[in-house]
């Protein structure tokens, strides 16, 4: 067999993947490790669906998505971040994934460099790898509340730096950037005329802090835009599987964009766009019992890891906890993840799955059933004061 291409050969292991699998094998293991929320889906939304295909609405639609999509994404992002966003700018895209894609397949040339956070979601580097580029971890360090720090970033850039990856709320870390940060964030791109592409797939969800999209602080005209917002419906309305979402673009790009996409999907499947119409613009029950849950969850599991004396990132978003394990992981957390599930049946992603800063710590999700949650979380060896 002929070889495969170096740059998929280099496309690291996706670790989460790897314990989550492993659980799935074993009978009765509490699987924290994946972030699926689990609650049924809104009946509109599964009709909505459904009706397109009792209608034979079947083929293909425009690359950007069909029209009242599309303007149901602008109403939302303008409605929350009071950005100036037309549907013109929106682009339906197959979920999260397919939206970082697109923005990096439309930026990055190989050998581009593309700051992403350190620790921070792995296919950040997966696909940037895949397009042959060279994604550099900027540090989000323990001692600083893993935000970023500027400086740490300014000192990164070279003449090959083409874009920066910000992502708030975090997976995995729970943590939200603030209003100056993102401010400030904005101002280091413009000075180095960097990209900005912005992952907001837990825009819905944060505690007691608003989310600020970095596209608020962006220029308004083509010369002036910088930021691709990647925004998805997989964490907001449970739709992991329809693979539905959306990329607000900085405006002028139009053709550009139909081009790419054409080349990458074409379109999304109808089926999954009109669900999607139906859940933005429909009830929104959904959202807020899932938020009240994951607020609920972060509070129990706070709670008992406090009783273990374990460390954690208290979580302002997302559905994650993000907990210190070192004294038990012995300095390979990959390793200890699955010693932890074949002796105690439970699955916590490794913190090396999001990059190097990660060794020692596990992200928990929050998203599942709370009596597993606790269970799993008392399983924990206890750490004992210094
Ligand atoms: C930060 C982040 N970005 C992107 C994605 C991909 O989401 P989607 O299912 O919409 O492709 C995820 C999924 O977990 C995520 O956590």
């Amino acid at each position: 067999m002929p070889e495969l291409a170096a740059h998929v050969r280099d496309v690291p292991v996706n670790q989460i993947r790897e314990i989550t699998e492993a659980a799935w094998r074993t009978p009765g293991a509490l699987v924290l490790s994946i972030g699926e929320p689990g609650f049924p889906l809104p009946r509109h939304v599964l009709e909505a669906g459904m009706a397109c295909l009792d209608r034979d609405e079947t083929n293909y639609t425009p690359n950007a998505g069909i029209p009242a999509l599309r303007e149901a994404f602008a109403a939302r992002f303008r409605e929350e971040q009071g950005c100036d966003v037309g549907a013109d700018r929106v682009y339906v895209v197959a979920g999260a994934q397919q939206g970082l894609h697109l923005a990096m397949s439309l930026l990055l040339s190989p050998g581009d460099e593309i700051l992403i956070p350190n620790p921070g979601y792995p296919t950040f580097a997966m696909t940037g790898r895949l397009l042959n580029a060279v994604p550099v971890g900027y540090p989000l360090y323990p001692e600083n509340g893993f935000q970023p720090r500027p400086e740490d970033l300014e000192a990164l850039i070279t003449d090959r730096t083409r874009a920066l990856v910000l992502n708030s709320p975090s997976n995995p870390l729970g943590a939200v950037l603030g209003g100056d940060l993102t401010r400030e964030l904005m101002d280091l791109a413009r000075r180095h005329d960097l990209w900005v592409i912005s992952d907001e797939c837990y825009e819905a969800f944060t505690y007691d802090v608003p989310h600020i999209s970095p596209a608020r602080f962006d220029g308004g005209t083509p010369g002036e835009a910088r930021v691709f917002t990647s925004l998805t419906l997989s964490k907001t309305y449970g739709l992991t599987g329809l693979r539905i979402g959306a990329l607000v673009c900085p405006p002028g790009l139009k053709q550009k964009m139909d081009n790419v996409m054409e080349s990458i999907v074409s379109c999304v499947a109808a089926p999954s766009q009109y669900a999607a119409l139906a859940a933005l613009t429909g009830p929104q029950d959904y959202v807020q019992h899932a938020s009240g849950h994951y607020r609920e969850n972060r509070d129990a599991a706070s709670a008992v890891l406090d009783s273990l004396g374990i460390p954690y990132l208290q979580a302002q978003g997302a559905f994650y906890l993000w907990a210190d394990v070192s004294h038990a992981s012995g300095g390979d957390v990959r390793s200890w993840v699955r010693r932890f599930l074949a002796d105690s049946g439970v699955a916590l992603a490794p913190g090396t799955a999001f990059g190097s800063i990660g060794e020692g710590w596990v992200r928990v999700a929050l998203c599942g059933r709370k009596e597993d949650l606790l269970e799993g979380l008392s399983r924990l060896p206890v750490r004992k004061p210094n």
